[in-house]
C-alpha cells in the first residue's frame, strides 16, 4: 500500500504534526509516568466488521491510527481525529470500510489486507494533564470456508474397484477439518469411517458403500457442507435363492401337493436389479422373478432353475432346486380279507397302489393301535382263524403327505351259516356234465372245490360258486363227487355230495294182454335221481315212437311216461315195446310185452234154408250154428255164381260181397234183397266174435220158389240191365267231362282200374277159405251196410261209384256242365 499518495490531502499538515508524535512519544519515554503503552491481539473475519478500540481512552483530544503491513516496517496512516472531526486516509479503503469514532477504529467489510499491526496514538486529558497513549493491536483476519466441492473418481464403480472421493475448499483459514456422511434410505445419515481428511479412499468399493455422500469442511469460523453425490456400486447378481411357497421340503429338495397353487420366488441381489428367467428341466418356461403354478400337477415334478442376469455387467448366476409333486393314489384304499395258510389264517390285505410317495398303510383293530408295522402301498396282517370271532371288524389307515387326515377302510370278517349245496346237470345233448356247488356269503367268501371219487381235485378253487364241467362218459355212472367248502372261520371244512346216477326205469306192468280193438296204456316211470334223463318209447318194431304218431299217444308227467296204443290189432301191435331212458352217464330200458289177442273163433255155421222170394230179387236165408263158441253176430255174403246168357262176364263177379253184417247173435234168419234176377248168386254165412270171423258156411245158391215166375224175372232182368247201362253211361260222361277235376277218379277208372280189374279176374273163384284172408279182402267193410242192389238200381242219380272211400264227393254238376236230364221209367212186370 502506498501511503505516499496521501501527500496532497488536506490532512497533510495534520499528518506532519502526527509525524512528530513519535518525537512526543519519545519525550514521553523520558517521563514514563505520564504515558500509556498497551499491546493487544484482535481477530476479525473477512468481510465482516471489527472494532479496534484505542486502549481505554474514552475521549481523546487527538487520536491517530496507523497500520503496518505484516512483514513491513513502515507504518502508514489510516485515520486521524482531533476529538471533534475525524479523517480517514483514502488509501485505507484497501483495509475495508474504515471509520473512526471517539478514537475507536471500525473496519467493516474487512479485507485480508487489514491483517497486520495497527497502532493508535492518542493524546488525552487525565487529571488535568495531557497524556499520551500508545496502543498496538495485532489484527488477524480470518477467512471462512466456502461450500466444499466433492469429487469421485468413479460414481458407478463395479464392486471391488477402488474409488477415491475428494472434498476440496478454495480457501479458508486453516486448520480446516473435514467430515464425511453417507445417506441411505435404510440407515439414514451415517458418518463414514474410512475418510481421512478431505480424502475418502475406498480401496474396494462394495455394496455397503452405496449411498449419497456429502463432505463438510469447517474451520474456526464456520463449516460448510458439499452437495451430495451418489455412489452407485454395480454388483451381482449374487447366487439366487429360490423360495417355494407353500414351504415343504424333503430329502431331495422341495415338495408340493398336486392341485395346490405353488409360488416359486427367486432372489439374486444385484445392482442394477436382476432379470430373472425360469427353466423347467432345462427348458425355459417363464421370465420374471415370481413363477406361479396355479394348479400343480404330477407332471410338473422336476428341476426348476432360476437364472439371474445383471444386464449392465452381463453377468449371470443360477440356482436349481428339485420340486417333487406329491399325489394321492387313485380311488380309495381297499381292505380285503383272504384265506391263507390252507384256510387256517386270514390275511387282511390293505392295498392302495399308486400315488407318490406311496401311501403308508397300517392295520388297526377296532380302535386300538395295532403293533403291526406300517408299509407302503400294501399292508398285510395275518390273523389266526380260530382267534377271529365271526363279525370282527378291522380297519386300515392310510396316510399320505397330500392327505390332511388318514384315509380309512374297514372290513368285517364273517362266515355264512349253513352248508354248501351241490347239484349235477347235463347239457342239452348230454355232451357235458356240470357239477355246481354254491355257498354264497362270507368275507372272505367261502372257497369251494370239487373232488372226485378218487379224491382228486377237479378244476380249481373258487369263491362262493364252483361249476365244474366235464365231458360226459358212461364210465362216470354211479360215481360220487364231493364239493368241499372251506373258510378260515370254520374249524372244519364242510362238504356236500352228488352221485351221477344212471337212469332207473320201472314199468307198471311188463306183460300186457288184451283183446284186439281195445286201447292199452303202457306206463313207465323214472326212479330216483336221473340227471335229466330223456325217456323214449320204442314200438314192437324197435322204432322210436314220435309224439305225432297216429295210433299212439304219448303222455308224460314228472317221472312217468305213458304210451297209449289205440285200436289195437292182433299181430300188428303184439310184440315187445321198450321204454328207454338216456342221460349223460348211461341208459336204461324196460321191455314191456304186449299181447293183442284175437277173440276165439265163433262156432261154424251151416245154411239151413235158402230160397228166392217170388220176384227173384230177394232171398230168404236161415242157418244154424254148430258147436260151441261165443259169437257177437253174423255176416251174410254173396257171390255171382253163374252168368246169365244176357251179358258178358263181369270183372267183380267172383268176389264174395258182404250184403249183411250186423245181424244180432240170437237171430238165425235174414232176408237179402236187391238181387239181379238175371244173375245166379251163391250165398254163405259166417259167425263173428267181435273181430274174429269164423269159418264160412258152405256157399249155396238159392232154390227157386215153388211156382214158375221166369218170364217176369227175365223181364225185370232186361229192364235192370237197361237201367244199369244208362247209369254207367251217365257216370262215364261225368268222369270224362271232369277229367281235370277228378284225375284220381279218372285214373282209377281208365288207368288204374284196368290192372286191378284184371287182377280180380285172375283170382280163383273160391280160393279164399281162411278167415284171415277173407277178412283182408273185405277190409273195413265188414259190419258196414251196403244198400240193397235193387234199390240202388232203381234210382237214376248221376252219382259216381261209391265203392272207394278215397273218392271225393262229386261237385255240383250244375256248376260246370249243363245238367243232363234223363228220365227212365222202369216198369216191373209183376
Ligand atoms: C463519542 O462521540 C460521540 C459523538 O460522536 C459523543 O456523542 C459521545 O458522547 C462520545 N462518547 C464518549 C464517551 O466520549
Ligand atoms: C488410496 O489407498 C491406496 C491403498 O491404500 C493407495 O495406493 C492410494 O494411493 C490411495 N489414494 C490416494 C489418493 O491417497
Ligand atoms: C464392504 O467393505 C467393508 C470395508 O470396506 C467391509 O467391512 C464389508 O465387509 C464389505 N462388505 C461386503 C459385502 O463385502
Ligand atoms: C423332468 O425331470 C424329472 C426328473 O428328471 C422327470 O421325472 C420328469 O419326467 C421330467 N419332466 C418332463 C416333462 O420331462
Ligand atoms: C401290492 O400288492 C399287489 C397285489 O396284491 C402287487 O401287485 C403289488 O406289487 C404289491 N405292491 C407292493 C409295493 O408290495
Ligand atoms: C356270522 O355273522 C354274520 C353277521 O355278521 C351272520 O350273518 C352269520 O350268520 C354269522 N355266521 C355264523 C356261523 O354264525
Ligand atoms: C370215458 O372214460 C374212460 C375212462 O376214464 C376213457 O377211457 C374214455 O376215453 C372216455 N370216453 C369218452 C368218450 O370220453
Ligand atoms: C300214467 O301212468 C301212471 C302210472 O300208471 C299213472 O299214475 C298216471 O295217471 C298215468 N297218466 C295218465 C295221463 O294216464
Ligand atoms: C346204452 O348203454 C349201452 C351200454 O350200457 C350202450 O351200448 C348203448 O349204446 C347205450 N345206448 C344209448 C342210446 O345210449
Ligand atoms: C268147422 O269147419 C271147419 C272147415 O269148414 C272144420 O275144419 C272144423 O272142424 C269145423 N268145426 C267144428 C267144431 O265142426
Ligand atoms: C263166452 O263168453 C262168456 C262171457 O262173455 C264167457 O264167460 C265164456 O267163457 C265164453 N265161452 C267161450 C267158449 O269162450
Amino acid at each position: 500500500m502506498d501511503y505516499g499518495s496521501a501527500r496532497n490531502s488536506p490532512f497533510r499538515n495534520l499528518l506532519k504534526i502526527f509525524c512528530l508524535l513519535p518525537t512526543v512519544a519519545y519525550a514521553q519515554l523520558l517521563h514514563p509516568g505520564d504515558a500509556k503503552y498497551e499491546e493487544q491481539a484482535v481477530r476479525g473475519v473477512r468481510h465482516r466488521s471489527v472494532q479496534l478500540a484505542c486502549g481505554d481512552v474514552v475521549a481523546p483530544m487527538v487520536v491517530f491510527w496507523s497500520f503496518t503491513k505484516l512483514g513491513s516496517l513502515v507504518p502508514r496512516a489510516v485515520a486521524i481525529s482531533n476529538g471533534i472531526e475525524s479523517k480517514v486516509e483514502k488509501a485505507s479503503a484497501a483495509l475495508g470500510q474504515v471509520s473512526l469514532r471517539n478514537g475507536t477504529l471500525e473496519v467493516s467489510d474487512l479485507q485480508t489486507a487489514a491483517q497486520g499491526r495497527f497502532m493508535c496514538q492518542a493524546m488525552f486529558e487525565e487529571d488535568g494533564e495531557i497524556k499520551v497513549g500508545y496502543f498496538y493491536i495485532e489484527l488477524v483476519v480470518l477467512v471462512p470456508v466456502p461450500k466444499p466441492f466433492l469429487q469421485m473418481t468413479d460414481s458407478t464403480p463395479v464392486e471391488g474397484a477402488a474409488v477415491t472421493m475428494t472434498c476440496a475448499v478454495k480457501e479458508g483459514t486453516p486448520p480446516i477439518e473435514y467430515s464425511w456422511h453417507r445417506h441411505t434410505n435404510r440407515e439414514g445419515a451415517v458418518a463414514v469411517a474410512e475418510a481421512a481428511g478431505g480424502l475418502l479412499n475406498l480401496t474396494a468399493a462394495n455394496r455397503t458403500h452405496m449411498g449419497w455422500y456429502a463432505c463438510t469442511a469447517h474451520n474456526e469460523v464456520n463449516s460448510q457442507t458439499s452437495d451430495r453425490m451418489y455412489l452407485d456400486v454395480i454388483y451381482g447378481p449374487d447366487e439366487p435363492v429360490i423360495n417355494v411357497e407353500p414351504f415343504a421340503i424333503n430329502q431331495n429338495g422341495f415338495s408340493a401337493n398336486e392341485q395346490e397353487e405353488v409360488i416359486l420366488t427367486c432372489l439374486a441381489p444385484s445392482n442394477p436389479p436382476s432379470h430373472y428367467v425360469w427353466f423347467y428341466n432345462s427348458s425355459q418356461i417363464y421370465s420374471g422373478q415370481k413363477y406361479v403354478i396355479a394348479k400343480i400337477s404330477r407332471t410338473q415334478t422336476g428341476t426348476y432353475t432360476c437364472l439371474a442376469q445383471n444386464a449392465l455387467l452381463n453377468t449371470r448366476t443360477q440356482t436349481t432346486i428339485i420340486l417333487t409333486v406329491y399325489y394321492l393314489p387313485e380311488g380309495k384304499p381297499s381292505c380285503t380279507p383272504v384265506p391263507a395258510a390252507n384256510f387256517r389264517d386270514i390275511a387282511l390285505q390293505c392295498s392302495w397302489p399308486g400315488g407318490f410317495p406311496p401311501a403308508r398303510l397300517r392295520w388297526v383293530r377296532a380302535g386300538r393301535e395295532a403293533d403291526a408295522a406300517a408299509s407302503y402301498s400294501n399292508a398285510t396282517r395275518i390273523q389266526r382263524g380260530v382267534d377271529v370271532q365271526n363279525g370282527s371288524s378291522y380297519t386300515c389307515l392310510a396316510s399320505h403327505p397330500a392327505l390332511r387326515e388318514d384315509a380309512v377302510c374297514t372290513t368285517t370278517v364273517w362266515v355264512p351259516v349253513g352248508n354248501p349245496t351241490c347239484s349235477a346237470m347235463a347239457t342239452k345233448q348230454n355232451e357235458f356234465l356240470m357239477l355246481s356247488c354254491d355257498w354264497a356269503g362270507g368275507l372272505p367268501r367261502v372257497t369251494l372245490w370239487w373232488r372226485d371219487w378218487r379224491n382228486r381235485v377237479l378244476g380249481g378253487l373258487k369263491p362262493s360258486s364252483n361249476i365244474y364241467v366235464m365231458q360226459s362218459n358212461s364210465t362216470l355212472g354211479g360215481k360220487e363227487f364231493t364239493c368241499i367248502a372251506a373258510h378260515p372261520l370254520q374249524a372244519r371244512a364242510t362238504e356236500c355230495l352228488v352221485r351221477l346216477d344212471v337212469p332207473k326205469l320201472a314199468a307198471e306192468r311188463t306183460e300186457v294182454l288184451l283183446f284186439e280193438g281195445g286201447e292199452v296204456q303202457l306206463a313207465c316211470a323214472l326212479q330216483g335221481p336221473h340227471l335229466g334223463s330223456e325217456v323214449f318209447w320204442f314200438n314192437n318194431k324197435h322204432q322210436v315212437i314220435r309224439p305225432d304218431a297216429a295210433r299212439y299217444r304219448l303222455q308224460q308227467g314228472d317221472a312217468w311216461f305213458n304210451l297209449t296204443i289205440r285200436d289195437t290189432e292182433w299181430m300188428r301191435d303184439s310184440g315187445t315195446y321198450h321204454c328207454a331212458a338216456v342221460n349223460a352217464v348211461g341208459n336204461a330200458t324196460v321191455p314191456i310185452r304186449l299181447r293183442v289177442k284175437k277173440y276165439p273163433t265163433p262156432p261154424n255155421v251151416t245154411i239151413s234154408k235158402l230160397m228166392y222170394t217170388r220176384q227173384r230179387t230177394e232171398v230168404q236165408l236161415e242157418w244154424v250154428t254148430q258147436g260151441s263158441g261165443n259169437l257177437t253176430g253174423f255176416v251174410v255174403q254173396r257171390q255171382e255164381a253163374k252168368k246169365s246168357s244176357l251179358g258178358p262176364s263181369r270183372s267183380a263177379a267172383r268176389a264174395w260181397e258182404t250184403v249183411a253184417s250186423d245181424i244180432e247173435p240170437d237171430i238165425r234168419d235174414h232176408r237179402v234183397g236187391g238181387l239181379d234176377p238175371a244173375v245166379v248168386y251163391a250165398f254163405r254165412i259166417l259167425a263173428v266174435n267181435h273181430r274174429t270171423t269164423g269159418h264160412p258156411s258152405e256157399g249155396k245158391t238159392p232154390a227157386d220158389p215153388p211156382f214158375n215166375a221166369y218170364p217176369a224175372v227175365i223181364g225185370a232182368a232186361v229192364a235192370g240191365m237197361v237201367v244199369a247201362a244208362v247209369a254207367s253211361l251217365l257216370a262215364f260222361q261225368y268222369i270224362v267231362r271232369n277229367r281235370d277235376n277228378n284225375p284220381r277218379l279218372h285214373d282209377l277208372l281208365f288207368g288204374m282200374a284196368g290192372p286191378e280189374a284184371h287182377e280180380h279176374i285172375s283170382t280163383p273163384e273160391d280160393a279164399e277159405t281162411a278167415a284171415g284172408v277173407a277178412e283182408a279182402e273185405t277190409g273195413g267193410e265188414l259190419g258196414g251196410t251196403s244198400p240193397p242192389v235193387g234199390e240202388a238200381s232203381a234210382e237214376c242219380h248221376p252219382e259216381p261209384p261209391t265203392s272207394t272211400q278215397e273218392v271225393p264227393p262229386a261237385p255240383d254238376l250244375a256248376a260246370d256242365d249243363p245238367p243232363v236230364n234223363v228220365t227212365i221209367t222202369v216198369t216191373a212186370t209183376p
